[in-house]
C-alpha cells in the first residue's frame, strides 16, 4: 500500500475509533505529518491527559506510552511497535533504586521520565528535560538528590544547585554520539550560529552550547529567535520539524550519527495495524500505576 492510501485509511479509522495520534519530535517525518500533535515528552503526557479521545496512539517509545497509561487509566494507550524501548530507561532497575535509597535515606529520589513505571513507583518525583531544573528547585526540604537514570542530565542539574547529587550511571547512547569536536568544526564553519543541545548530551558537548533545551523548548526557541543559523545537538529527526516550521532558517545537524533506532520503529503501516486491530495496548499493573502516578502528579504540580 502506498503512503497516500495508508494516510486515507488511518484518517478514516481514527475518526471511527475516536482516536488521537500523538508523536514525539524524533518520530519519522511520515509519522509526524499524520499526528494530531507533535511534541516533547512532557507535552505528550499533558496532551494525553487533556484529550477527550478514548484511544491514544502514542508514537514514541515505551516509557512515553507507559506514562500516558499511568495518567489515563480509562483511555486505551496503543504503541504502534511494542519493541520501541529506550536503552537509557533500561539502565536502572528497582533493585538499584532501593539500594541507593538505603544508602542515602535522607535524599529525595528524582527520576527522569525516561524510566520504567516500576522505577517511577519507587521515586519521589519525576521530571522531563523540560522541567528538570524547576523540579529540583521545588525540593526545598532536601539537601540530597538521588537522580536516576541519566547521569549527564543529573550532572548538569547539579551545576546550578546547592544540593548534593547522587547520580546513577545511565545515559542516552544516541546523544552520546554527538561529539564536541564536530561542534567545534561546525562553529568555525557557521560563525554566527547558535548552538542548541539537549540535556542528555555529554558535559563536554554542553560546554560548547549556547542553550541546553528539551526538544519542545528547542522548537519555541528557534521560532522566537531573530537569529538565522542554529547548530542542533539532538536526534536527527528534530531537524524535520524545525525545518518545516522555520523554512527561512538554517538548521544544521550537530551529528549525523545521532539516530535513535527505537524512535524509528513506528511507521504508517503499524499505526494502521493498531487502529484496525486495537492491539498493542500498554497497561501498567494497578499497584505500580498508583505509586507511579503520585510521582508523575508531583511533577505536574510544579510550575
Ligand atoms: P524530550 O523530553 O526533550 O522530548 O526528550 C525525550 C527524549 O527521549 C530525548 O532523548
Ligand atoms: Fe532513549 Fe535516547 Fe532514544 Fe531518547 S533518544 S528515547 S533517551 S535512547
Amino acid at each position: 500500500m502506498n503512503n497516500l492510501n495508508l494516510i486515507e485509511k488511518i484518517e478514516k479509522l481514527k475518526k471511527k475509533r475516536s482516536a488521537v495520534i500523538l508523536a514525539h519530535n524524533y518520530q519519522l517525518p511520515e509519522v509526524q505529518d499524520i499526528a494530531d500533535f507533535v511534541g516533547d515528552s512532557l507535552e505528550l503526557a499533558q496532551i494525553s491527559a487533556k484529550t477527550g479521545a478514548k484511544t491514544v496512539i502514542l508514537c514514541g517509545v515505551c516509557f512515553m506510552a507507559e506514562t500516558a497509561a499511568i495518567i489515563n487509566p480509562k483511555k486505551k494507550i496503543l504503541l504502534p511497535d511494542l519493541t520501541a524501548g529506550c536503552p537509557m530507561a533500561d539502565m536502572i532497575d528497582v533493585k538499584k533504586v532501593r539500594e541507593l535509597k538505603q544508602q542515602y535515606p535522607e535524599a529525595a529520589v528524582v527520576c527522569y521520565v525516561n524510566s520504567t513505571a516500576e522505577v517511577k513507583a519507587e521515586s519521589d518525583i519525576c521530571c522531563t528535560s523540560s522541567n528538570a531544573q524547576k523540579v529540583v528547585e521545588s525540593l526545598k526540604d532536601y539537601k540530597q538528590i538521588i537522580f536516576v537514570p541519566d547521569k549527564y542530565l543529573g550532572h548538569f542539574l547539579s551545576l546550578s544547585s546547592d544540593k548534593e547529587f547522587i547520580l546513577a550511571n545511565g545515559y542516552c547512547p544516541t546523544h552520546a554520539k554527538i561529539s564536541p569536536k564536530l561542534i567545534d568544526e561546525l562553529k568555525v564553519k557557521y560563525k554566527n550560529a547558535e548552538v542548541l543541545v539537549h540535556g542528555e548530551c555529554t558535559p563536554e558537548v554542553k560546554e560548547k552550547a549556547d542553550k541546553i533545551l528539551s526538544t519542545g523548548k528547542m522548537c519555541n526557541y528557534v521560532k522566537n529567535s531573530s537569529k538565522r543559523d542554529f547548530i542542533i545537538g539532538t536526534e536527527i529527526e528534530m531537524l524535520y520539524r524545525l525545518r518545516k516550521e522555520n523554512p527561512k532558517k538554517n538548521l544544521i545537524q550537530a551529528s549525523p550519527l545521532a539516530i535513535c533506532p527505537d524512535m524509528k520503529k513506528n511507521n504508517l503501516e503499524k499505526i494502521l495495524d493498531v487502529l484496525e486491530n486495537m492491539k498493542n495496548e500498554v497497561k501498567v499493573d494497578e499497584k505500580v500505576r498508583l505509586k507511579a502516578r503520585k510521582c508523575i502528579n508531583r511533577m505536574l504540580l510544579v510550575k
